[in-house]
């Protein structure tokens, strides 16, 4: 069966209202839980842990960036990582990190990753969420401020409700202007923030997640050090998406840039391009000391286990080695090529015209040493399920993102680019937006018979069928 029939199956059995059909005689807890999903399957948007899709569905949407999951290779990595461990290794590690869990295995692989990213220590946990949270929670001190960019992770916006710091603010995404004004408006509040006596923690992204630019990062460093002196204003940065994409070997931005020393803490996520699991924090003994002294969630929780520290070593060596740098660079190929296909296209002229369509990172790309392979299609809010249904009943899989998760007044189509995207299925994605396109401008001008676009009634006739 298509896999869109077998998504929108699944979504629609989710959405049905359960309310009405929840009895009085059942605890109310579980009738009040209902109630609050029955606002989100109202307006059709109860999240659903979707079904698993084949190779044969383009991917434009799984976070295996280089390939890495889809080809074996990180899996045979792993196995040979293991088989290398011999027999004399225990699967758990038994313990938190202050108490049995700091296994000397583990301790080997955290000093190989830090002397990779050229950082004093590396710390690794179960998840980079987990990293960014338990980096927030120890960190800031009593009376500290926390200032982050706006479009921040999840993560952190979390790991902001866990922190002791006294002041959190947000500032206008990737604005150094924004920033200073936020320092400003802190040194000005608080005369301990000028003379050094209160810190202050800075969070950016190196690439962020929805919008997929980079994080002018010199300049924002540059801009706390003219306004801190003291080094009392400390950069936190989410490495999620240059992991493995951009640097040396995929090290990252802060490495391309050169700003290890500049940068206090950096996290680095492993679920994504390295195509294993887990979070790294890259940080001095100091703030090692402190997530030991001040992280709850570092410590007590039970270590990583032997199996996952060796996938996230297997995917450090291959980095290390080079054997990931044809992907690295056709991915880079695969971002420029759709690029080029994109700004010649007339159909995406029109579409800019008119409105309905922009991709930002499209402007001034050959400026740009590198590329993020994260390329948000901003779509006219209200219009991007559609776009997103057109695009799975093509066999296209690139997920739709409406608020809360980006800012109000907004929507897009979040394509994600891998090292097996083909030129060919770049093409076919060009193609299918453009007829979306020539068919929701000719609905919009009154032009076509229908009203309703035809993914859309192609959706509406398979619900009908009873999802067949
Ligand atoms: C920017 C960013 N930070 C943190 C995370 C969480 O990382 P992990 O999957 O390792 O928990 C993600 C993953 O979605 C992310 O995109």
């Amino acid at each position: 069966m298509a896999y869109y029939k077998d998504l929108f199956r699944e979504w629609a059995a989710h959405q049905a209202l359960r309310r009405p059909s929840t009895k009085q005689s059942e605890p109310a807890f579980y009738r009040r839980l209902e109630q609050a999903l029955d606002v989100h399957r109202e307006n059709g948007n109860l999240a659903i842990l979707k079904p698993r899709w084949d190779d044969s569905v383009i991917d434009f949407t799984s976070s295996d960036f280089l390939s890495l999951s889809r080809s074996g290779r990180i899996r045979n990595a792993f196995l040979q990582e293991l088989a290398s461990l011999g027999n004399d290794w225990r699967l758990s590690a038994s313990g938190s990190r202050t108490q049995y869990g700091n296994y000397d295995y583990l301790r080997q692989v955290e000093a190989e990753i830090a002397a990779f990213h050229g950082a004093e220590t590396a710390w690794v946990c179960h998840s980079g969420f987990f990293a960014n949270i338990s980096v927030l929670e120890a960190v800031a001190l009593p009376g500290d401020a926390i200032v982050w960019d706006e479009l921040s992770h999840a993560s952190t916006v979390v790991g902001l409700r866990v922190t002791v710091a006294a002041h959190k603010l947000p500032f206008q995404h990737n604005n150094p202007d924004a920033l200073r004004e936020v320092l400003t408006r802190l040194k000005t509040e608080d005369p301990a923030f000028a003379r050094g006596d209160r810190s202050v923690l800075i969070c950016v992204e190196s690439i962020y997640s929805m919008e997929g630019d980079m994080c002018p990062l010199r300049e924002m460093v540059a801009v706390a050090k003219d306004m801190f002196p003291t080094g009392n204003a400390q950069f936190v940065i989410d490495e999620a998406h240059s992991n493995g994409i951009i640097g040396p070997n995929g090290a990252g931005l802060v490495q391309v840039l050169g700003l290890e020393k500049d940068i206090a803490i950096r996290v680095h996520m492993c679920s994504k391009a390295l195509a294993s699991t887990g979070g790294v924090i890259l940080c001095n003994k100091t703030v090692r000391a402190a997530l030991t002294q001040f992280s709850r969630c570092l410590t007590y929780s039970g270590a990583p286990s032997v199996p996952m520290v060796a996938s996230i070593r297997a995917a450090y060596q291959m980095l290390g080695s080079g054997q990931a740098a044809n992907e690295q660079a056709q991915l880079q190929a695969n971002v420029k090529y759709f690029f080029q296909a994109l700004l010649e296209d007339p159909d995406w002229e029109e579409a800019l015209d008119e409105g309905l369509l922009s991709v930002p990172l499209a402007e001034e790309w050959e400026e740009r040493s590198v590329q993020s392979h994260v390329i948000p299609i901003k779509v006219r809010p209200g219009h991007e399920s559609s776009l997103f249904v057109h695009l799975l009943i093509a066999n296209i899989n690139a997920y739709p993102i409406s608020y809360p998760t980006v800012p109000r007044g907004t929507a897009l189509i979040r394509l994600v680019f891998h090292a097996h995207n083909t030129r060919a299925e770049i093409d076919y994605l060009l193609k299918t937006i453009g007829a979306w396109v020539v068919e929701m401008l000719s609905i919009e001008r009154g032009e076509s018979s229908n009203t309703v676009p035809a993914a859309q009634r192609q959706f509406l006739a398979l619900q009908a069928n009873g999802w067949k």
